[in-house]
């Protein structure tokens, strides 16, 4: 939610700061803007997104070796210009932009309003700014001095970036609750939400701590803790390429991300899944084998597809490993006051490690003594720094704002640390074991042949793509590849669509059938396979229009189906990670036909770092 950049070094801003911008566009685009420090401080900043902005201020001086810039997903205050960040301060000198959101700004304005200053804006940032400024005059004091003071009295999260024209040499920076990395060049700094604008300028970065202020010159970067006491910056190289944050050939992201699973999941069983030798490595499962398979109860927490990964977990754990698992929406987990018993797991999901509900709430649960394990896909974020343990995907950047190689790579993982854990516990027979570690290792090579030839379901995207609504079915493990099939379609298309146990249909929404509602069933070769024909007869027989993902040489769905698309077969436990490559794409083609920017789908953000 909102992207920050921010660059002061011997270079132009302005550039640096614009290309920024654009790839961090993904975690908001309702308005854009930047403030640059030349001789003065100018501010420019447009409704709508990084190139909206640049068209409005072409022919302004865009000079200046200083500069800040951002990315809005609005909170408070609709997407318009006068809410649009970079903020100026009362007396026009200073400089802000925030990602976050300040949960008491309405009594600090209060505040201010008594004093005598007047907003030009909705926003909470403004407030923010106008706050330091009036503690600088009050006190007397620093401007970083000002910046700590008041960042003890707010109540919410933020990473802010603030300039002053009277020190054009410094950008200071804080953060807490909202990500910050600072890339450390020649003679230069690079400031940003996430590692994607810094990778093309220096690989070694500092990601910056909750309660940290950064003081940051050309030559110089120091870290403080709000007490004001030095604390010694941590230098990590960044193992990513530039190659990785481009669209290398495809129209949109989302194409590029939903054909690189082949390889995004192979890099993630890479050196973990040894078939051969029988053996599963996973540093951070082995280290804390005990705590895992002696759990009195799993609970995974994690919101959108990456609960979806959860549920499908739920499933694999349960029936490998014979432990309870509850999968919670970390929104509802962190504010019910949960029961955690001694011995109890929580298990972590998260493409980004940044979605602020899932962040709290293991927080809370943390705070509550129990074992936290994350499964992250973005390295050094903050659920990876939180968990006391854990397993990357390895999925690479996902820069389309709908998840589709993470959620694969989540599977992965989960697929992996399940059958380690049934293994240790002996849960499993030796034989099962080793089939289904097979079955794994086949998986990539599966996704491959579903993704030689997706003609067809772009054909059946144009056949359905002015339906109003959709269902998606399933039962067992491609329930939740239901769930995230309609999860999909919603958000590319803007199409109704609802996920459901193929089962729960005739409780209900049964009576949505008729001859324009397509139903689709996830209707793969497996244990509920009889039970599921028999589903797809039951709308067939209500005149609904039936699409089927189904396993190769199924003889039988197609004569049912309008239409069909099929995938490999392979054993139900790892099938979600086939099953959902056909929905991934239909969502794509029909928001691709609809005419709509599926890489920004409206409202949207790719990281949800507020509540
Ligand atoms: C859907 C999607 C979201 C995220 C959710 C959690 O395509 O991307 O539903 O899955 O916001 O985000 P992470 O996994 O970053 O915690």
């Amino acid at each position: 939610m909102c992207g920050i950049v921010g660059y002061i070094g011997e270079r132009q801003a302005y550039p640096i700061v614009v290309k920024g911008l654009k790839r961090l566009e993904y975690r908001g685009y309702d308005s854009a803007g930047v403030a640059l420090i030349d001789e003065h401080l100018s501010v420019y900043k447009k409704k709508g997104k990084v190139a909206d902005m640049e068209d409005a201020i072409v022919g302004q001086h865009l000079g200046g070796h200083v500069g800040i810039g951002h990315t809005r997903w609005a909170t408070h205050g609709e997407p318009s210009d006068r809410n649009a960040h970079p903020h100026r301060s009362a007396s026009g000198k200073l400089a802000m932009i925030h990602n976050g959101i300040i949960e008491n700004y309405m009594a600090i304005k209060e505040e201010l309003t008594q004093k005598g200053y007047h907003f030009s804006s909705d926003t909470d940032t403004e407030v923010l700014l106008n706050f330091i400024e009036d503690i600088r005059v009050n006190n007397a004091c620093g401007l970083e001095e000002a910046l700590r003071i008041a960042l003890k009295r707010i109540v919410g999260a933020y990473c802010i970036l603030l300039i002053d024209e009277d020190d054009p040499g410094t950008i200071l920076a804080a953060r807490k609750g909202s990500p910050l990395v600072i890339g450390i060049g020649k003679n230069e700094h690079f400031l940003a939400s996430d590692a994607s604008p810094i990778i093309e300028y220096t690989k070694e970065v500092v990601y910056v701590n909750d309660y940290q202020v950064a003081i940051v010159k050309k030559d110089e970067l120091v870290l403080k803790n709000l007490g004001n006491e030095k604390v010694t910056p941590f230098i990590t190289k960044l193992d990513m390429e530039l190659a990785a944050i481009e669209k290398g050939g495809y129209d949109h992201f989302m194409l590029k991300e939903i054909h690189e699973q082949p390889a995004t999941i192979f890099d993630c069983l890479r050196g973990r899944l040894l078939p051969e030798a029988g053996l599963i490595k996973m540093g951070g499962v082995e280290a804390n084998i005990d705590a895992l398979i002696n759990a009195p109860r799993i609970i995974i927490v994690a919101c959108g597809t990456s609960w979806h990964a959860g549920l499908v977990a739920e499933y694999l754990i349960e029936e490998t490993c014979r432990i309870p698992v509850e999968v919670e929406y970390a929104s509802e987990f962190r504010y019910r006051n949960p029961i955690i018993h001694p011995g109890d797991v929580i298990i972590a999901i998260s493409q980004s490690g940044e979605t602020a509900d899932t962040l709290v709430a293991l927080e809370n649960a943390k705070e509550k003594g129990a074992f936290i394990f994350g499964i992250v896909n973005s390295v050094g974020s903050s659920i990876a720094r939180l968990s006391h343990a854990g397993a990357y995907t390895h999925s690479g950047p996902e820069i389309g704002v709908a998840s589709t190689k993470a959620f694969t790579g989540q599977l992965a993982v989960i697929s992996m640390m399940a059958l380690k854990m049934a293994a240790a516990k002996g849960t499993i027979t030796t034989e099962k074991y080793t089939e289904l570690l097979f079955e794994l290792q086949a998986i990539p090579e599966k996704v491959a042949t579903i993704l030689k030839d997706t003609s067809h379901i772009e054909a059946i995207a144009e056949k359905y793509k002015d339906a109003s609504d959709f269902l998606f079915l399933g039962r067992g493990y491609n329930f939740p590849v239901a769930l995230e099939g309609a999860l999909k379609l919603k958000e590319i298309s803007y199409i109704h669509a609802e996920g459901y146990p193929a089962a729960e249909m005739k409780h209900g929404p049964i009576a949505l059938v008729d001859e324009n509602l397509p139903v689709v069933f996830v209707a793969t070769r497996d244990r509920f396979y009889e039970k599921i024909v028999s589903n797809v007869q039951e709308i067939k027989a209500r005149k609904g229009k039936v699409i089927c993902v189904a396993s190769e040489g199924d003889k039988v769905i197609p004569t049912m189906a309008d239409d069909t698309m099929f995938v490999p077969d392979a054993d139900e436990l790892v099938g979600p990670l086939l099953s959902v490559i056909p929905l991934q794409l239909l969502s794509y083609y029909v928001g691709l036909k609809k005419g709509y920017d599926v890489d920004k789908p409206r409202n949207l953000a790719k990281s949800v770092t507020v509540e």
